[in-house]
């Protein structure tokens, strides 16, 4: 059966006319969807006299986007959001890895999954690259619930044997079984894919980052994410830690940590012999505005990861971060620029483009997702403002898509979310 979703649609194409990222804007819009894929992309009115048997989902005045995808976002840390007036190293010590260190229960474990999951959907993110808690029960039982959410996750069991609270360390050998084993049980189950999860060099002796080349090495399609250059504080702990690496990226070279769907979050202090080598070896950046802030971290060099062609996008961080909303990270990181003398002057199309298709190819799954191309998955969210609310005003007001767009990128927030589909499937829809 076909299903016709009605509204204004707007994405960046896969391969828009003409060079760097466009947007597609169809005012009075549609998208045909069969079996979970999109079949085609059109005015509503071409679309109609094609699929006359449709069945039609009218959201005439929403905007339906492409599924927003979030590259770095950690499971534990939903309920410390907003832990205020600390750097990174206090901020995981007083604050962080103690909440984290609470999913010592499936009781407490299984609700925490619930919820991350929902407030993922809740913000239109259909696809998350998610880091994962220390805790292997607490890892599985995100599995599971991950698996029953429709939502496309990539995750895996955060790995550490030193400057963590106890319930949180494990020897080499205890990380090694325990990932093997979540690998053998949810790498490509029902098309979620595992994540290599060593947490910062900080936490890792040579002996996990040493784990952590083996299991990528075994292990076909595997992703890996961690944390490089966030803070000076951090930078200044590893060359202390590891007096033989030049620099931070060094201790993750060493072990072949490296390549394309390796995704490093923030990148804020790199070396240029750093930014170098990490497009030689096909890295990719988390660039994650709101943490950056929030901490205190610093600020993102975007035009010089320009220069070096190194792939980035944008993610939330959460619980550094301050939400879970790809809307409001995209403001974040617009301002950022804004700061900068040397700042990347982006526009709504870019910031589209960096929660969607550039997350999308940094995860090598632009094939699948990222824009509303016929052939890709049906994974879009559909965004419609409480109509008393400032937001529509706005909306009402814009004269193009792009200051539509530009209008949500500043004011559209989980309310906004009407309904998110994964391949097809609703996986939220708002409460009437
Ligand atoms: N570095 C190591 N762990 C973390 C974390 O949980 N959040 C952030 N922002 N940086 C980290
Ligand atoms: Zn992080």
């Amino acid at each position: 059966m076909t299903e016709l979703y009605r509204a204004h649609i707007i994405d960046v194409p896969a391969d828009p006319p003409g060079s760097g990222a466009g947007l597609r804007s169809l005012e009075d819009g549609a998208i045909a969807v069969e079996d979970g894929v999109i079949r085609a992309c059109d005015d509503y009115a071409a679309l109609m006299q094609r699929y006359p048997q449709a069945q039609l989902h009218d959201w005439h005045g929403s905007i339906l986007l492409p599924g927003l995808i979030d590259i770095h976002v950690h499971f534990p840390q939903l309920p410390i959001i907003g832990s205020m007036g600390m750097p990174l190293l206090t901020w995981l010590s007083e604050r962080t890895l103690p909440a984290e260190a609470a999913l010592n229960s499936e009781q407490n474990a299984r609700p925490a999954a619930r919820r991350f999951l929902r407030s993922l959907a809740a913000n239109g993110t259909t696809t998350a690259l998610v880091f994962g808690s220390h805790i292997a029960a607490a890892q599985r039982t995100f599995f599971e619930e991950a698996a029953a959410s429709g939502l496309r996750i990539c995750s895996g069991l955060s790995l550490g044997d030193r400057e963590l609270p106890p319930p949180l360390l494990h020897n080499a050998d205890q990380c090694y079984r325990s990932s093997r084993a979540l690998i053998d049980r949810w790498h490509h189950f029902n098309g979620m894919r595992y994540a290599v999860t060593p947490r910062f060099s900080v936490s890792c002796s040579e002996a996990i980052l040493e784990v952590c080349g083996s299991l990528m090495r075994e292990t076909e399609g595997v992703l890996f994410q961690t944390h490089i250059n966030e803070n000076h504080d951090e930078v200044a702990l590893v060359k202390r830690q590891f007096p033989w690496a030049e620099d931070y990226f060094a201790t993750y070279e060493r072990y072949g940590l490296t390549g394309p769907g390796c995704v490093y979050a923030h990148n804020l202090h790199p070396t240029e012999s750093e930014c170098r080598r990490m497009a030689a070896a096909a890295v990719s950046i988390a660039h994650c505005p709101s943490s950056n802030a929030f901490l205190g971290s610093g600020s993102f060099a975007m035009q010089r990861h320009l220069d070096y062609q190194i792939p980035f996008a944008v993610a939330s961080d959460v619980g550094g971060g301050t939400g879970f909303s790809l809307f409001k990270e995209g403001l974040a990181a617009y301002e950022m620029q804004r700061q900068r003398d040397d700042g990347v002057a982006l526009d709504p199309a870019a910031l589209l483009h960096l929660i969607t298709g550039a997350a999308a190819a940094i995860l090598g799954i632009d094939d699948q997702v990222g824009s509303l191309d016929p052939g890709k998955q049906a994974d879009f969210v559909i965004v419609n403002p409480p109509a008393d609310g400032t937001l529509a005003a706005v909306i009402e007001a814009a004269s193009t898509p792009a200051q539509k767009l530009g209008a949500l990128f500043t004011l559209a927030r989980e309310e906004c979310t009407a309904l998110t589909c994964v391949g097809g499937r609703e996986v939220y829809r708002r409460a009437t």
